[in-house]
């Protein structure tokens, strides 16, 4: 019953949202030179427009979504995503800003896993565990890149066997295309020639109010799961699959991220704040809705559908102030991250949704995330 009133509530505002009057172009993507990585290779940024005039930018380095534009409740389009101004800002390095995620996106236990009877290590990069790929994930390397028809880019990265310590040659596919609805979607594929594990994801920094607009306290969230991952000290899940009822974790009525964060719990405290894997309600798989985001002073409502079991939702608690983009300072808490994925930890965790691929199967996943305003 939750659910439908969940699922009605998307329906509603898309709704408005599509009587608003809107000037009808024409699908676009153009492209333009970004500069050099300090280790000399060129880096490409791409400008994806849709037919209402949403943007989306993204560079080739990291796959990265430097800019993406989403209409007001007056319908005007603005910046809702942290970035930097240039490469070199990009490179500094910044945590993840609009960055692809893998090989693993997010934690794996003590840097390592056994599959097939091998056990593999990985770079320790972060209190012991692997975050995020290793040393220099996916995010850390440039894409190549071909345009596709409408408002879509193809990005291609192939990871060689043995990178950052996981096996098998992984060929990583991602097509970001902006639509008509002023949906972002990235599709995922990938496949390997040994038996591996994938995770990927994105790590857009959103402030439905604008980059640097402050915090995202005020952002009113609602997310479509009954259950999360609790963590140990080092945001290694336990193992259990917790109920969000009666806890600060229960999302599932639109609730302000400020209203718990300093509440007095010991998973809140472990993350210094929103810094979890929300297990989805999947009802029958497929693509379904994740997330939905409202910034009460724009209007901006960001839905997130994925057809990933899980939503690490992460509310910037190690942004400091000391990173400064796009003219703006990025204080503590001034975005969210919503990295739709599988389960941190997965590899050593065989009741988890296995992070397994292959060689013959084709790793595939999709997210969208959907702007409108009320
Ligand atoms: C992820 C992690 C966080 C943090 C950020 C980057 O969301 O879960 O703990 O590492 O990336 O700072």
């Amino acid at each position: 019953m939750r659910w439908t009133t969940f699922a009605l509530s998307g329906t509603f505002a898309l709704a408005c949202f599509a009587q608003a009057p809107v000037q009808k172009g024409k699908a676009s993507v153009t492209k333009k030179e970004f500069g050099k990585t300090t280790g000399g290779e060129a880096v490409q940024l791409y400008t994806l427009t849709n037919a209402n005039g949403m943007k989306a930018e993204i560079m080739t380095y990291g796959g990265a979504l430097v800019v993406l534009t989403a209409p007001d409740r007056s319908g005007k389009f603005g910046d809702v995503i942290l970035g930097m101004d240039d490469l070199k800002g990009y490179e500094t390095p910044v945590p993840y800003f609009g960055a692809l995620i893998g090989r693993y996106g997010n934690r794996i236990g003590k840097a390592q896993f056994t599959l097939e009877g091998k056990t593999y290590h990985l770079p320790a990069n972060d209190n012991g565990n692997t975050l995020h790929g290793g040393n220099r994930g996916f995010d850390k390397r440039v894409w190549s890149a071909k345009p596709g028809p409408g408002a879509e880019l193809h990005l291609t990265y192939v990871s060689k066997d043995g990178e950052e310590g996981f096996p098998g040659t992984l060929t990583a596919r991602v097509v970001y295309s902006l639509t008509d609805k002023n949906e972002l979607k990235i599709d995922y594929t990938a496949t390997t020639d040994k038996p591996t594990v994938v995770n990927l994801t994105n790590h857009t920094y959103f402030n439905l109010a604008g980059p640097g607009e402050g915090t995202i306290l005020g952002h009113e969230v609602t997310i479509n799961a009954d259950r999360f991952t609790p963590v140990d000290a080092g945001l290694i899940p336990t193992g259990e699959l917790k109920a969000v009822k009666g806890t600060p974790f229960d999302f599932t009525k639109a609730t302000a991220i400020g209203a718990r964060i300093e509440q007095n719990d010991e998973q809140l405290k472990l993350g210094k704040g929103y810094d979890h894997n929300w297990v989805l309600n999947k009802g029958n798989g497929g693509l379904t809705k994740a997330a939905e985001v409202h910034e009460p002073k724009t209007g901006r409502v960001m839905e997130v559908w994925t057809t990933e079991p899980g939503l690490q939702f992460y509310t910037g608690n190690f942004l400091d102030g000391t990173l400064k983009g796009k003219g703006k300072t990025f204080v503590h808490r001034g975005a969210f991250c919503m990295e739709t994925q599988h389960y941190p930890d997965s590899p050593n965790k065989p009741a988890f949704p296995t992070t397994e691929l292959k060689p013959g199967q084709t790793y595939k996943t999709s997210t969208v995330y959907r702007f409108s305003a009320r």
